[in-house]
């Protein structure tokens, strides 16, 4: 850090071997021309010569670049129009078809099978509510991948298992004769939760058939099958091409009700084991491929920013690869930054393939994603009114604004320091850059006098004053879930925030979200307002896939060390400190004042707020679950390659 661009020497390279190509051709025509054998060509440029050339420009690059570091253009406008591209072919893509025969002939195409049973109902039903997600449904598709490979008895066994012990914190809806019921064992703190997903269906049970569908009552995600079981499971899933036969049964089984009973033998182990509060990360790990960073280093100093963990994912300090960026095979060290992985309050996982329906999940994990009953019965909802009005983007204050607890994880022996919120609070209130030679000073990318960007470094003490950012980020009341000193530690670093009104959020321009013990529940009421959220998590939901970064919001890397640079670029910055007084005089060297991109802002907030009205409605959430229980009906069928929807 700072990152050195690679695009001036990408371009000199490639002008190199244009130019050596076009010299190559001139003289093959001219040489042809003169009749003389082109194979002298090779002798006329001698590898080694051109090697040297290659050699030179690229140290001539590498050291014109040491020296400028400069960037013409800011990379986050090359960012957004790169969203903006990509959004638009998303959701080309995701509502192509017209008609019920196309969306058959398109699903076919896609997934190499008929679609389940029941599928025409489902188009009437999501036709009729204006779905524009009506094709693409990959992400729900790559979740149900695996359980094609083990048999719907199998499945049926697994589901038994996991809801015979409340030990397990798993709990199921059953569906029987067009209606969904609760179980006769449920934890009575998470009703709300399975009360929710029975709401959820009840518009269009009458369309599915009987079933037991099973629920993760706990925020973190269970199932993490090892890499190599995953590859088998999904090659015994995509591997027979028996699927798609020319005809297929569109009914399902009869009998299915029985097929679901409680066998008296379910075996005593436990499915599941316990590690709350112990380090998660190589527990999930294992979905990664042997070869990867995460399996290969077992640790990671976290006194030193990883740069070749967030290299893959970046552009610059910049997030540039949200789907990328959740991965863990290419970080080890979030082992030690997220609440999740460093000690999470409640995390009972298992390595065999177990039939979980979960709120949202990390990467790696297997875990079928369902839309949360949290947004869709308004446990936390946007409702702007008179006394708490979302005002236009324009008139709103310019601040960055969080408010929450920490519940991340379960901090202990000092693991909250590495947590995502408290380091978010730490930088934004408690910030000290105390050069070492292991850790500079935080590089933020500004603009200089002449109008191009460099990384300039904060002074050493008061850092974010002299960025002159409006920054309002406070933990809530008090310490959550600390044990042992870790409450007392945190007493006395934090500084406290009594609790606001959630409709309060709309004042501030820009919006912080940063994932809790499981995702944010906020994250949909705030893209639903004029104002801009930030995210910075690796926790996923069932609608991720249909957002896109940088054009629906703003994506910050949770090491955070682009927080700064990203804000400076909407917020604009200070300009030398003319007084040349104190802090301010050094940050203003070379930097001058610029009005920040509000409208690029703007833009980002009402593209989010309308796609969110377009594609996260509470019918599109009905919409996702209805097609994805159609597909767990079929999965659990014992006549599952024969049955389908066929036009
Ligand atoms: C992000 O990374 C994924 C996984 O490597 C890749 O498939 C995808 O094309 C990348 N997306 C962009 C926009 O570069
Ligand atoms: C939205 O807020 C207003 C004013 O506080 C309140 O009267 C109303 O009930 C709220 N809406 C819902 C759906 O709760
Ligand atoms: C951190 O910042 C907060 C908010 O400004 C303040 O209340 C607290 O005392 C600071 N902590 C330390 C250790 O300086
Ligand atoms: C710092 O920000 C405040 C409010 O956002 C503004 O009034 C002030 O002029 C800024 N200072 C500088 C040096 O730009």
């Amino acid at each position: 850090m700072p990152p050195t661009g690679t695009t001036p020497l990408i371009a000199l390279l490639g002008l190199f071997l244009l130019g050596t190509a076009l010299h190559i051709h001139a003289e093959a025509v001219s040489g042809n021309a003169r009749g003389q054998p082109s194979q002298r060509l090779s002798r006329r440029m001698p590898l080694s010569m051109s090697s040297i050339l290659v050699l030179l420009l690229l140290f001539l690059g590498w050291s014109y670049d040491l020296q400028t570091q400069e960037l013409v253009a800011h990379p986050i406008d090359w960012l957004i129009i790169k969203a903006k591209k990509q959004s638009d072919d998303w959701a080309n893509q995701a509502s192509a078809s017209q008609n019920v025969a196309e969306c058959v002939q398109e699903y076919q195409r896609r997934y190499q099978r008929h679609p389940p049973p029941g599928f025409d109902a489902w188009y009437r039903y999501a036709t009729a509510r204006n779905s524009v997600v009506i094709d693409d449904y990959d992400t729900m598709m790559e979740d149900l991948l695996p359980f094609w490979g083990i048999s719907p008895a199998e499945i049926r066994l697994r589901t038994q298992q996991v809801i015979s012990d409340p030990w397990n914190e798993v709990s199921e809806i059953i569906i029987r004769n067009g209606h969904a019921g609760l179980g006769p064992d449920f934890l009575p703190t998470h009703r709300w939760m399975l009360d929710g997903a029975i709401n959820l269906v009840k518009d269009f049970s009458s369309y599915l058939p009987d079933m037991v569908v099973t629920f993760n009552l706990n925020d973190e995600p269970r199932v993490a099958v090892p890499y190599k079981d995953l590859q088998e499971l999904r090659g015994l899933a995509i591997g027979t091409p028996k699927y798609l036969r020319q005809t297929a049964r569109h009914s399902w089984s009869a009998n299915r009700a029985a097929t679901w009973h409680i066998p008296d033998d379910l075996g005593s182990t436990r499915p599941f084991e316990d590690h709350s509060r112990t380090n998660a990360f190589s527990a999930g790990a294992v979905a990664c491929p042997p070869s990867s960073f995460a399996q290969r280093a077992t640790s990671w100093d976290s006194s030193t920013l990883c740069t070749s963990c967030a290299a893959p994912h970046s552009h610059g300090v910049f997030l540039s690869n949200w789907t990328l960026s959740a991965s863990p095979c290419h970080q080890p060290d979030l082992r030690n930054l997220h609440g999740f992985y460093l000690s999470p309050a409640a995390f009972k996982p298992s390595h065999q393939l177990l039939p979980i329906f979960s709120q949202s999940k990390v990467d790696g994990y297997a875990d079928i994603l369902y839309p949360s009953p949290w947004n869709y019965i308004d446990k936390i909802f946007y409702n702007a009114t008179d006394e708490h009005p979302d005002p236009p983007f324009a008139e709103k204050a310019s601040s960055l604004f969080w408010r929450g607890a920490t519940s991340e994880g379960v901090s202990r022996q000092g693991t909250w320091k590495g947590m995502t919120r408290q380091r978010l609070v730490h930088l934004a209130n408690n910030l000290t850059t105390v050069p070492t030679s292991r850790s500079p000073t935080l590089p933020v990318l500004l603009p200089n006098a002449q109008g191009k960007y460099t990384y300039q470094t904060l002074p050493h003490t008061n850092p974010i004053t002299a960025l002159n950012l409006s920054l309002d980020i406070s933990i809530v009341d008090g310490i959550a879930r600390a044990w042992d000193n870790d409450g007392a530690a945190q007493d006395a670093e934090f500084g406290f925030a009594p609790p606001t009104d959630f409709q309060d959020h709309w004042r501030h321009r820009y919006l912080m979200d940063v994932d809790g013990a499981g995702f944010s529940g906020r994250f949909l009421p705030f893209l639903q307002s004029k104002s801009l959220p930030f995210r910075a998590g690796i926790f996923r939901s069932w609608w991720d896939g249909r957002l896109t970064a940088w054009r629906h919001f703003v994506p910050v890397d949770v090491r955070l060390h682009g927080l700064f640079s990203t804000l400076a670029y909407f917020t604009g910055t200070p300009g030398p400190a003319s007084g040349g007084e104190g802090d301010g005089a050094a940050v203003g060297k070379g930097v001058v004042l610029t009005e920040g991109n509000v409208e690029a802002g703007e833009e980002i907030a009402e593209a989010g707020r309308e796609w969110a009205g377009k594609v996260l409605r509470k019918e599109d959430m009905e919409i996702y679950m209805f097609r994805l229980l159609l597909e767990w009906g079929r999965l659990t069928d014992d006549k599952r390659d024969e049955i389908g929807f066929v036009v």
